[in-house]
């Protein structure tokens, strides 16, 4: 069932997404060679207790960190450890708060020094893929607009894109119907309406679509171990457009 949200909770869901989104972008400024993903889960958490927040991953099914950080071929849910990132890496940082009784979620994906220029690409292609996305997120489409200009994007730039995780509805809730594929059919699924808010995700694989969970039970991988990237905004659709809840400015580009 989704809840739609009253404009009161939107202004909340606001709120909350945009101290993630600040997060994210202290997290992008500390990010160079040598820097381990433990350091940037001990100072995500940090800038979220001082914002008077609770990190939303922490404790969530037994999820041990604040944050969650997929270096290269990890596609999602990778584990902060004492690795240390390397020039050349791309690390996806995916970060979510409880604040008032409801949730925010975001993720980027950064490159660590210079990087290749296939990284680099993956990386543009799959915000972009995003944005495609975001554009579709109006009231009288449907969610399969919003599934398939994700899949069509990353698909036309010979990119898969993950089928076994999906986008979520957020709220009181951090994961909420409807989900979210990253792959569909135009014209498809619910119809979008004033008050829906949804976690939207692409997750694209340079190779294969198919993923495996490593033996600690959280990190997804590529099957083939080629390069992923993982891009999210919370967007509420309202009236006006899309609201780009996780986003500083809060507009599509
Ligand atoms: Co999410």
């Amino acid at each position: 069932m989704v809840i739609l949200k009253s404009p009161e909770e939107i202004r909340k869901l606001r709120g909350n997404n945009l101290i993630v989104a600040q997060i994210l972008e202290a997290l992008k400024k500390i990010i160079r060679p040598g820097v381990t993903t433990l350091e940037l889960d001990r100072y995500c958490e940090e800038l979220t207790l001082q914002k008077g927040a609770k990190p939303a991953f922490k404790g969530y099914r037994g999820y041990p960190f604040s944050l969650c950080t997929s270096v290269n071929e990890e596609v999602v849910h990778g584990m902060p450890s004492e690795r240390k990132l390397q020039e050349g890496d791309i690390v996806s940082l995916d970060f979510g708060i409880y604040h008032q009784g409801l949730y925010g979620d975001a993720a980027v994906t950064v490159p660590v020094g210079e990087v290749s220029d296939e990284a680099g690409r993956l990386m543009r292609v799959t915000e972009e893929a995003l944005y495609k996305a975001i554009e579709q997120t109006r009231v009288g489409n449907r969610l399969g607009d919003i599934s398939a200009a994700i899949q069509n994007h990353a698909e036309a730039a010979g990119y898969s894109v993950v089928r076994d995780l999906v986008g979520h509805g957020i709220g009181r809730s951090l994961h909420e119907d409807p989900q979210v594929p990253n792959y569909g059919r135009e014209g498809r699924g619910i119809e979008l309406r004033p008050g829906i808010v949804l976690a939207i995700e692409p997750m694209v694989n340079a190779g294969t679509y198919a993923v495996k969970v490593l033996q600690d039970g959280w990190t997804v991988v590529t099957a083939d171990g080629k390069l992923s990237a993982h891009f999210e905004h919370s967007v509420a659709i309202t009236e006006n457009g899309p609201f780009i809840l996780s986003r500083i400015d809060g507009k599509p580009d």
